[in-house]
């Protein structure tokens, strides 16, 4: 095992010949969820050593990071957020030499390693977990949890009010008649954050995985952590349905920014610029630039982004919110589309019509690559796949599903194995034409593989690595803190991005008729095929251009 501190990149360029980059502000970052991605020993899971070997396709592909979704040893109960040992791989996945070797790959390769890490609960098979039932009531073990008595005459009703994410009530009663809070699944118990010994368990986590040479952390429910002090009851239901929208004793509680100073402390320890972004579901942007105050973390998910439909004026306005939420604590702001928990925006996109949900897919993704700021983008997006809406009932795996009234539990038709190469399935997702896939992959999948895309041009893959590529060449993509807005016609977004060498404008048809503007500037890429008689230019329907200007 290496003990590697340094990171194997090389030191990044700087922006205009003076201040160094810092790498993070306008990163480009792939999500790999790891058991839909590679599956390196045919087992029908992805693996580590499978996504090892899968690195050159994000290399090529043009991102700057990767991060990769839980891999630590966990019963699976919720697809390996439930975890049980924290520095374990499972084995479904590979050891820890495989993690040690595809960080170093990557390295080698010139790619970042951000890993998740899940503090707001573990698995009910976690050391700490078992002991805490083992030793019973009153015990210093169940202290590092949230146990409590019932309410009722015999204690048989939940301590409170509170909901599961996941539907049900958020408390189990173990067989001595306490209840536990579990803001997710009954198998992930949540941790009781009032404990030192969870403080000094998490620092240790993280220097553990630092050590071990990542980039940085993308911090699972990082909201979550501090509950309101008595766990107040909150007096109504329906509380999923309005989560994000309202502020809830269990959720973006003030106590939570002290926590991350900690860890910002410990990430500026390690030379690299080592980074962490927060999974924070806060109710504003203004609530999530709080993570990410000076001596706070680095990035936060814009949810408020990804939650926005194709719609000129809405996406305008949580643009400008967003950048004036994080300009206004120096924080770059994030752009993400997809990700493991929502359904795929070439389907979301879509109402109905499978061919122009991904024509403004290609259309949303020229437009997020625009943004000054730090993009995700998630795993199969680059081959534009679409959700899988007609997986069967007894193959869901997502615990929601399982469970009423929760988060809608459709997760699983986004986290369908990745198609490779091939005629049949697993698609090169495996090592064994014909052999398993954890879900089965649709049949049609067949032409949207990496191997049937490569070196077409008329493909999503080849548009995503042109687009990449662009986004490196012009600083101005992606740099800098503003927009310029530009005049444009109804339902038409256009603005200018300046940097040092250079301006982009960007122009965003989210009509569904062409518009005729007069040309910007040099025609740079765009996601439908774009006419000019030279002072006029045809955009068609649902579609984004980028001009050098
Ligand atoms: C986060 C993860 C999600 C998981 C949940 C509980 O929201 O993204 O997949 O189910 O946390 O850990």
């Amino acid at each position: 095992m290496t003990q590697h501190v340094t990171s194997a990149l090389p030191a990044d360029a700087p922006d205009d010949g003076s201040a160094p980059r810092e790498w993070w502000r306008d990163a480009v970052i792939y999500q790999v969820y790891p058991r839909s991605f590679a599956d390196g020993n045919g087992d029908g899971m992805g693996d580590l050593p499978g996504a090892t070997a899968r690195l050159p396709h994000l290399r090529r592909l043009g991102v700057d990071a990767v991060w990769l979704s839980p891999f630590y040893a966990s019963p699976q109960a919720d697809a390996g957020y439930d975890v049980a040992d924290y520095r374990a791989v499972d084995p479904v996945f590979g050891s820890l030499p495989d993690a040690d070797d595809l960080v170093r790959e990557a390295h080698a390769l010139g790619l970042r390693v951000i890993v998740d890490v899940v503090p707001n609960h573990c698995s009910d098979q976690h050391e700490w977990f078992k002991r805490a039932l083992r030793e019973g009531s009153g015990s210093p073990a169940r202290e590092r949890f949230h146990f409590r008595a019932g309410k009722g005459e015999d204690g048989q009703l939940p301590p409170n009010d509170w909901e599961s994410v996941f539907g049900g009530p958020a408390w189990t009663r173990v067989a001595d008649g306490a209840w536990y809070l579990h803001l997710f699944a009954p198998e992930q118990p949540d941790f009781n954050w009032e404990h030192p010994a969870v403080h000094d368990e998490f620092r240790s986590i993280l220097r553990y995985w630092l050590d071990l040479g990542v980039d940085g952390f993308r911090i699972d429910v990082a909201h979550g952590l501090v509950k309101a002090a008595g766990l107040p009851d909150i007096g109504h239901e329906e509380q999923v349905k309005l989560l994000g929208k309202q502020a809830v004793p269990y959720f973006d509680q003030d106590g939570v920014h002290e926590i991350y100073r900690d860890w910002r402390r410990i990430l500026d320890e390690y030379e690299g610029e080592r980074i962490a972004v927060a999974e924070a579901w806060t109710p504003t942007v203004e609530r999530s630039a709080r993570y990410l105050r000076a001596g706070e973390l680095h990035q936060a998910f814009n949810f408020e982004y990804l939650t926005t439909g194709w719609d000129a004026a809405a996406l305008r306005a949580v643009v400008d919110r967003s950048l004036d939420a994080m300009n206004a604590v120096g924080a770059p702001a994030t752009w993400v589309l997809s990700n493991h928990d929502v359904v795929r925006h070439t389907t979301r996109f879509a109402d109905g019509d499978a061919a122009r949900g991904l024509r403004r897919a290609k259309a949303a993704t020229l437009l997020m690559l625009a943004l000054p700021g730090s993009a995700y983008v998630y795993q199969g997006e680059e081959l534009g796949l679409p959700e899988v809406t007609e997986l069967p009932d007894e193959v869901r795996q997502d615990p929601a599903f399982f469970r009423s009234t929760g988060q809608d539990g459709t997760r699983d038709g986004c986290r369908v194995p990745l198609p490779w190469s091939g005629e049949r399935a697993p698609f090169g997702f495996g090592p064994v034409e014909g052999g398993p896939s954890w879900l089965p992959q649709p049949a049609a999948w067949k032409d949207l593989s990496v191997e049937a895309q490569e070196g077409d041009p008329a493909s999503t893959l080849e548009f995503y690595r042109a687009a990449l590529a662009a986004r490196r060449a012009h600083p101005a993509l992606g740099a800098g803190r503003d927009v310029e807005w530009l005049d444009a016609p109804e339902g038409v977004l256009s603005f200018r991005r300046t940097a040092p060498g250079g301006s982009v404008v960007c122009t965003v048809n989210l009509t569904a008729a062409p518009v005729t503007l007069p040309v910007p500037g040099t025609l740079l890429l765009a996601s439908a095929e774009v006419t000019s008689d030279g002072g006029a230019a045809t955009v068609p329907a649902d579609s984004t251009v980028w001009w050098a200007a």
